[in-house]
């Protein structure tokens, strides 16, 4: 068994933060999402990982997840020239995926609880595909599946106005090699782009034999802003555990599940978990409120944050209420002392600014 990561695409619903990083790169509970994908396919006992990326997604990725040692598996990367589909980036893996069979996760996608079942499941059974299924409120905005009593895949219908069930088709796959064949019937959707879905309707449409599992616990899709803030918080809801790690004057409150690494200095200031704060942080005078994120080397003096997530290198100085925000990179947050009743602005392309 192999395991395919998609890591391409142009992660336009975040911009601007992917002007500079990988979507797949963005921190939940200050770990890149990848990262969580890379641990649940080793835990899963897949060691050979391909790992789709675009010219805009390449350098960072190959810089985060190097040769894979840190893992303990063997990574090779492939590059899909332009994001032309899910089942297009199958096709681009070809030559690595061979004739054996594979798992595919998207590399933006967050599951509970591991895959090591579903694989066990994929191999007892050996269907021809596997596909995870969640129930969704929200059906119009996915892929939904129809089953029948055995839980086998009759058809899948892509937002549909009526649907036939709840069970939305969601980022995680199992294929045999039966997929290839699958996608070189297929023809680009609407949007230019060689969809899974039809894929996976091909192979019902061949008499394949497409088996369903059902996902018990959360599945959370990072796409866009607030898909991170929720992945933030269930994250560090779910898996966060005091340990503290940097230096706490005796002024400073921690109270609940923190996490202060290696470096970090907190004077004066009330910490209310569930909160991570990064490596050699430096926190004064503030308060850091539930379901925040701080980065690595960031500075937050005479503040007040929660429901957060900041990338490293920022500094946020001075601000009443900071909430339900999320800040890239070497980003300043300051409120100037003059009262001076004026917003001074030097932002990037694509910022958004919410008063
Ligand atoms: P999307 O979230 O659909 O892709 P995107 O990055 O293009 O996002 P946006 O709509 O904001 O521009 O894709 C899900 C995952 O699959 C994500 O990790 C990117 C990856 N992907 C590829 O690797 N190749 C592709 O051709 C596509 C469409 C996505």
């Amino acid at each position: 068994m192999k395991a395919l990561i998609l890591a391409g695409g142009k992660g336009t619903r975040l911009k601007p933060l992917t002007n500079t990083i990988a979507k797949q790169l963005l921190p939940v509970a200050n770990k890149p999402i990848l990262f969580y994908v890379l641990d649940q396919i080793k835990e899963a006992g897949i060691t050979d990982v391909g790992i789709i990326i675009s010219p805009e997604t390449s350098p960072h990725i190959r810089e985060a997840v190097r040769n894979g040692s840190r893992w303990d598996v063997q990574i090779t990367y492939i590059l899909q020239p332009e994001p032309l589909g899910l089942a297009h980036a199958v096709k681009t893996a070809q030559g690595f995926l061979d004739d054996s069979p594979f798992l595919m996760f998207l590399g933006d996608n967050l599951i509970q609880g591991g895959i090591a079942q579903f694989v066990e499941r994929f191999n007892r059974d050996s269907p021809d595909a596997l596909i995870l299924l969640k129930p969704v409120k929200e059906t119009h905005l996915f892929g939904i599946a129809d089953l029948d009593e055995a839980g086998k895949v009759c058809h899948i219908e892509e937002k549909p106005e009526h649907p036939k069930s709840n069970l939305a088709v969601i980022g995680v796959y199992l294929f045999s090699p039966a997929v290839h064949e699958a996608i070189e019937h297929i023809k680009p959707s609407w949007r230019g782009e060689l969809e899974i879905t039809d894929t996976i309707q091909r192979l019902i449409d061949t008499g394949k034999n497409v088996q369903s599992y059902i996902l018990d616990g959360w599945w959370l899709d990072t796409g866009k802003k607030d898909d991170l803030l929720e992945a933030n918080r269930v994250v560090l809801d779910d898996f966060l555990e005091r340990d503290i790690k940097g230096d706490i004057d005796v002024a400073s409150q921690i109270v609940g599940r923190v996490e202060v690494r290696q470096g970090a200095k907190i004077k004066s200031s009330i910490i209310r978990g569930p909160v991570s704060i990064a490596e050699d942080c430096r926190i004064r005078n503030s308060f850091i409120g539930p379901f925040t994120s701080v980065g690595a080397n960031t500075v937050v003096e005479n503040s007040s944050i929660e429901h957060t997530v900041i990338l490293e290198n920022s500094r946020i100085s001075k601000i009443e209420r900071l909430a339900d925000s999320v800040i890239g990179k070497s980003t300043e947050v300051l409120k100037q002392e003059q009262g001076f009743n004026a917003l001074r602005l030097f932002l990037g392309d694509d910022a958004k600014v919410e008063l």
